[in-house]
């Protein structure tokens, strides 16, 4: 069987990869990896750490291009490689432009190619938060065949949508088994920046299309007054290469004391790092799912989730983009390390690290189906 995977950002890279090197230990497929390269760096960090090298790449990362640029390069480049695989089925995974795309160019070929979707049924209900992420996953889930969901809430949500329960298969996410591969690589690595005893590391990540302007600029004031008033608190902020994110922070945070503007880092920096930090803000879906197996509480910088489980578990607490709210909840944190400690759960709501081989169990059974 012929199973050809498309994805181009990179967390979609670090939930793929681990499932991309499982497939093709098996005798089962022949994989084959498509990359649209909608991120350029950051997806070459994940490819060079899981030692994926592409069948094709479609090179279609440009600075700072539309969403209906990317759209309209990657359905066509597409188009041309499915053409000439003729794979058995596709993978797509997640909720990015290259996801939905993915899913459309497959679903345009006749016969169409059945598609899986990797983490389906991931649901905010907001078409607008987060822009425009909901709506590429719940076109995905309506155009996709199979569908990994990975936990019971997310095939629930996909059950209420009318899709077939004979193909929702629950599987766990695959950011487990990427993180329980690269953390054993991770450990005892230097960080990026020098601490002192007895300091706290906050990390920030930001980037999403529905906090630039505004929600942005109150985070990075809210960060100001943080590394103002806790003179124990370092502040590590990798930022996203995006010129309309940068163009936003570095007027508010470049040169302040404690607080370290770095480039995106290597994935297994990455969770070296966090497993360090006190506490993260954040806005990312990913970023919400590693916190619980590092133990690291998230204070979720948007309006509204896709993953519920994490804030019913305990680890991220949904802190919004307003200055003062943003402030109050870190300052919570920081006064009382008690009540950080609490927000760990004893386990991980996203998996075990086992995703990878319920996906292939769940590939093989709607096969033979
Ligand atoms: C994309 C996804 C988002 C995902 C995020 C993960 C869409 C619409 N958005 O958002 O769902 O959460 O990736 O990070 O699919 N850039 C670089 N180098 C890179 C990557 C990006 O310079 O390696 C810059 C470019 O100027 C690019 C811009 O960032 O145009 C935005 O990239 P884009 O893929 O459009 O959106 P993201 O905000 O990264
Ligand atoms: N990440 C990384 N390096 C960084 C910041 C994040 O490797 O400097 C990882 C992080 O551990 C998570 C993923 O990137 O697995 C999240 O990516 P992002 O927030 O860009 O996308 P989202 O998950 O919001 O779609």
């Amino acid at each position: 069987m012929k199973i050809l995977t498309i994805f181009g950002t990179r967390p979609e890279a670090i939930k793929m990869a681990p499932l991309v090197n499982f497939l093709k230990k098996t005798d089962d497929f022949e994989v084959k990896v498509v990359v649209t390269a909608q991120h350029r760096e950051m997806l070459d960090q994940v490819l060079e750490l899981f030692k994926i090298v592409p069948d094709y790449d479609l090179n279609i990362m440009k600075k700072t291009q539309s969403l209906t640029e990317i759209t309209v390069k990657a359905l066509e480049g597409l188009e041309e490689i499915l053409q000439k695989e003729l794979p058995d089925m596709v993978l797509v995974h997640g909720d990015t432009t290259t996801t939905f795309v993915g899913a459309l160019a497959s679903f345009y070929q006749r016969p169409s190619i059945p598609v899986g979707h990797v983490e389906a049924g991931l649901r905010s209900f907001d078409m607008q938060n987060p822009y425009p992420e909901e709506a590429n996953r719940v076109l995905a889930d309506h155009l996709c065949d199979i569908h990994f969901a990975p936990t019971e809430l997310s095939r629930q949500n996909l059950e209420r949508e009318g899709i077939n329960p004979q193909r929702i298969f629950v599987t766990g996410n695959t950011v487990v088994d990427a993180l329980q591969q690269i953390r054993i690589m991770s450990k005892n690595m230097p960080l990026p920046f020098e601490t002192r005893e007895n300091e706290k590391t906050i990390i920030v990540t930001m980037h999403r299309r529905e906090s630039w302007g505004k929600p942005l600029e109150s985070v990075c004031m809210a960060i100001l007054r943080i590394v103002s008033d806790f003179k124990n608190v370092r502040v590590v902020f990798p930022w996203h290469p995006n010129p309309k994110v940068r163009n936003i922070i570095s007027p508010i945070l470049s040169n302040v004391e404690r607080v370290h503007l770095v480039e995106p880092l290597d994935y297994k920096d990455f969770i070296n790092l966090m497993g360090k930090s006190f506490f993260m803000l954040s806005d990312s879906g990913g970023i919400q799912e590693e916190a619980a197996s590092l133990e690291v509480p998230v204070l979720l910088l948007r309006k509204v989730t896709e993953r519920p489980e994490a804030i019913s578990c305990g680890i991220v607490k949904l802190a919004g983009t307003n200055e003062d709210d943003v402030y109050n909840c870190a300052a919570e944190l920081l006064l009382d390390e008690g009540k950080r400690d609490k927000m760990v759960p004893d386990s991980n709501p996203f998996g075990d690290g086992k995703a990878c081989k319920h996906i292939l169990d769940a590939i093989l059974t709607y096969w033979r189906r």
